[in-house]
């Protein structure tokens, strides 16, 4: 029999345990995903019993698991649920965790795996604590970490902190989690080009003129303006969740569907991008500011912290060369939408005469993220009962919530937190690649904080974004393109 798995949150009074962290942990009890010796607890400093905890715990998951909330599957499930009060940023602060740990695993030991969910600063001095005190010591059955992001603000802090906490544990006992990279329609990114025969021929520059990667939010800073301010988008999403997608898009087939093949495919494709100098990126980057941002709470009145970029990236590898990508992504847009649209080139000769203007829509594929989420591929179609050849772009659909009409798509942390519990590392960022996701990023944040840098341009609340964002692309002869949205 295994020995006793226990999940160990730091930060069990945080927002990010309350909405996200045990919302899920329910939703996989439910499902009866959790190992079935698996305990969590919760640490932080305030004083709290097993039952205050469990009563608070059980008000956040009525609130945000609301549809799966059933009293009966609450009670089993809180039944694994406990909360120690523990300083975990001093070893001596640890002591009453240690003893907890001893008498819930027994003689015996066991499997632990810790998850940070506190302020990032805490990252390094948390982990060296818990090592000092003996926690991460492997006795009695693997020790492992998650945290989040963000992982340092640029290349050179996410080094000190990689060397820090991998002063502490082996790169294989750390969990870096980019969420997006628990999202059903993320990893179908990858079933569909490598479980299918259609597409990957024609996934190159022969066929492909550019491709966009589009995260928009409704939402603005929800509570966060200190932290977002500090931040910005470029460090909040394109360092992350738009260069993920950009990986999984243009990697090459991994061999096996495992952490170490698939990630040393990301990594070659981040490794293909050239950061550019400071300058040229500055040009290659058009930055947005919501109207009435320097009123929220936590930002000050003069900040030029960008809420929105569009930037262009070029891959220099063989597949790659010559094919633009497009990442853009914006709070307080007009809606919610995340989408990839892979723009392919014009048939090389057409022999029909195309309409007004002479130009035809030449075929596009539309993977979206979210909230629809599906595929849309977009193609030529005769026009019934017409003289002569008129032709119109049609589009075939594939919708999850057709398809898949009994499976709604999870949260994403509860792929991650179970695969982090089983130790497949295939969904977590490597250190490397997170490095040389900086690298690529540092020159366009740079050139957006630099003395000389204009303010961001304004734009409206619930607008597409800054009029700068369609002239960009407007240079290169292209617009900005959306299929998901029907
Ligand atoms: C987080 C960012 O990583 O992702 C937030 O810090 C952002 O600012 C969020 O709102 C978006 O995630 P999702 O899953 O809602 O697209």
């Amino acid at each position: 029999m295994d020995s006793p798995l226990t999940l160990i949150i730091c930060g069990a009074s945080g927002d990010l345990t309350a909405r996200k962290l045990v919302p899920s942990l329910y939703r996989l009890a439910c499902k009866n995903r959790l190992p079935a010796e698996g305990r969590i607890v919760g640490v932080a400093r305030s004083a709290f019993s097993d039952a205050a905890f469990r009563d608070k715990m059980a008000a956040a998951v009525r609130e945000h698991a609301a549809r799966e909330w059933l009293p009966e599957r609450w009670e089993a499930f809180a039944r694994r649920l406990f909360y120690v009060a523990a300083d975990a940023t001093k070893p001596e602060g640890l002591a009453n965790l240690s003893a907890w740990l001893k008498e819930k695993e027994g003689g015996a030991g066991g499997r632990r795996l810790f998850y940070l969910a506190v302020a990032p600063d805490l990252y390094g001095g948390i982990v060296s604590s818990l090592a000092a005190a003996g926690l991460l010591r492997e006795e009695g059955g693997w020790r492992r970490l998650v945290i989040e992001k963000p992982f340092g603000r640029d290349l050179a802090s996410a080094r000190t902190l990689n060397e820090s906490i991998r002063s502490q544990l082996r790169e294989e006992q750390i969990y870096r989690i980019d969420h997006y990279l628990g999202k059903d329609t993320v990893q179908n990114i990858l079933v569909l080009r490598f479980a299918n025969i259609l597409f990957e021929p024609l996934w190159n520059s022969q066929y492909i003129d550019h491709v966009q990667i589009t995260v928009a939010e409704k939402v603005a800073l929800e509570g966060r303006g200190a932290y977002y301010d500090q931040a910005g988008v470029l460090r909040d999403m394109f360092q992350n969740h738009l260069l993920q997608l950009l990986t999984l898009v243009a990697m090459e087939p991994p061999a096996r569907f495992a952490a170490d093949p698939l990630r040393n495919e990301k990594v070659k494709v981040l490794d293909a991008i050239e950061p550019l100098d400071d300058a040229e990126a500055g040009r290659q980057l058009v930055r947005g500011q919501y109207a009435g941002y320097r009123g929220e709470k936590g930002v000050p009145p003069t900040s030029k912290t960008p809420t929105y970029a569009a930037l262009r990236l070029g891959i220099n590898n063989w597949r790659w060369r010559g094919v633009p990508f497009y990442l853009r992504s914006g709070k307080a847009l007009k809606g919610r939408l995340s989408e990839v649209v892979v723009q392919f080139h014009c048939p090389p000769h057409l022999m029909f005469p195309v309409g007004d203007g002479g130009t035809m829509q030449c075929n596009r594929l539309a993977l979206c993220i979210q909230p629809d989420e599906g595929i849309h591929v977009s193609f030529q179609s005769k026009v019934p009962d017409q003289e002569g050849m008129v032709m119109r772009p049609s589009d075939l659909e594939f919708h999850y919530g057709h398809a898949y009409k009994n499976l709604p798509i999870p949260e994403s942390y509860e792929r991650l937190l179970l695969d982090a519990m089983h130790g497949d590392a295939s969904l977590f960022m490597r250190s490397d690649e997170i490095e040389r996701a900086w690298a690529i990023m540092d020159p366009f944040i740079r050139a957006s904080e630099s003395a000389s840098a204009t303010a961001p341009e304004e734009y409206a609340v619930g607008s597409d974004g800054p009029a700068g964002a369609n002239a960009f692309l407007d240079r290169d002869g292209r617009a900005w393109l959306s299929l998901c949205h029907h």
